[in-house]
C-alpha cells in the first residue's frame, strides 16, 4: 500500500516491490516429515511447523498461509527462484545455508540420531563401520553420515533417498542397516514399530549444557524459518511474531501437542 501523500515515484516502487507481509504466505516444505509436516489419514495437512505457521501468520500477522510441497534437496534454490516466499521444513540453521538464505530466530532444537533394526546386530556407533546407512538427500543427517564415513576412512556405504520415508522403508527391507535423521522424526517412526530402536550412547548432547536425550546424538541443531536475503523487513515481522507466541503460551501449547513431557 502507498502512504497518503506519497509521490508517483513511491507508488511505482510499491507496485514493483514485494509487499512486506503478503496476503498469503506461500511456504515451501518437504512433506511428509512427521511430526513437522504431514497429512492425516483424512488428507489434512498438519504438524508442528503447520501449527506454528498458523500461529505466526493467521493469529499474529492476520494473513493466510499455504504449504507448497517441494523436494528438500532443491528447496533453497527453489526459494531463491521465487517459487515460494519462505521455507518451513524442520530446516536446520547452518553456515552453508546461511550463505544462501537468511534465517529467523531458532524455533526448535534437534539432534542427529541413529535408528537400527532391533535384532541386536548393531548396538554401537563402531558397529556401523562397513554398513549401508540411509539418509535423506541434502539434509544435515546426510552431512552427519558423511562425517561418520570419514571417521571410518570411507568404510561406510551411504544410500541417499529423496524423502525420509524411502530411508525408513529401506531399513525395514534390510537394504540399509541404519538411518541417520532428526531425533523427533526418528522417534515418531521407531515408536510406531517394535522392530526399530535408537542406537544408544553419549554424544553431542552430553557435551552441551542441554538436557541429553537417552540415545546417541551426533549433532545438536536448531531449526529456523528461511527467507531470501533481500526479505529483511518480512523476517523482522516474523521474528516479532515468533517472540509473541513464545511469550503468550501458544508456542508451548503447540509444543506439548506434538512432544510429550
Ligand atoms: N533438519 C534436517 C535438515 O535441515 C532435516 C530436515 C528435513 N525436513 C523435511 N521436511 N524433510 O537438513
Amino acid at each position: 500500500t502507498t502512504e497518503s501523500g506519497g509521490s508517483t515515484e513511491s507508488t511505482t516502487q510499491a507496485e514493483t516491490t514485494e509487499s512486506v507481509v503478503p496476503e498469503t504466505v506461500v511456504i515451501g516444505s518437504d512433506i511428509p516429515y512427521r511430526p513437522f509436516e504431514y497429512e492425516t489419514t483424512s488428507g489434512e495437512l498438519t504438524g508442528f511447523d503447520v501449527d506454528i505457521a498458523a500461529a505466526i501468520f493467521e493469529d499474529q500477522l492476520g494473513v493466510d498461509y499455504e504449504f507448497k510441497p517441494t523436494s528438500f534437496d532443491s528447496i533453497i534454490p527453489s526459494l531463491n527462484n521465487n517459487n515460494f516466499r519462505i521455507i518451513m521444513s524442520a530446516m536446520t540453521i547452518n553456515e552453508t545455508r546461511d550463505e544462501k538464505v537468511d534465517f529467523s530466530d531458532p524455533y526448535f532444537t534437534a539432534y542427529q540420531t541413529v535408528i537400527v533394526r532391533d535384532d541386536g546386530e548393531i548396538t554401537s556407533k563402531a558397529d556401523l563401520e562397513g554398513r549401508p546407512v540411509g539418509v535423506q538427500k541434502g539434509t544435515t543427517g546426510a552431512g552427519a553420515a558423511e562425517e561418520l564415513q570419514e571417521e571410518f576412512d570411507g568404510n561406510l556405504e551411504l544410500n541417499r533417498y529423496d524423502q525420509i520415508s524411502g530411508a525408513f522403508q529401506a531399513l525395514i527391507n534390510g537394504q540399509v542397516d541404519a538411518v541417520i535423521n532428526d531425533n523427533t522424526v526418528n522417534a515418531e517412526f521407531a515408536n510406531q514399530r517394535d522392530d526399530v530402536v535408537f542406537l544408544e550412547g553419549e554424544g553431542a548432547a552430553a557435551e552441551s549444557d542441554q538436557e541429553a536425550p537417552p540415545y546417541l546424538t551426533l549433532t545438536i541443531e536448531n531449526y529456523g524459518i528461511a527467507f531470501r536475503e533481500d526479505d529483511d523487513a518480512f523476517l523482522e515481522r516474523v521474528n516479532e511474531a515468533l517472540a509473541a507466541i513464545k511469550e503468550n503460551g501458544t508456542y508451548d501449547e503447540i509444543y506439548s501437542e506434538y512432544f510429550a513431557g
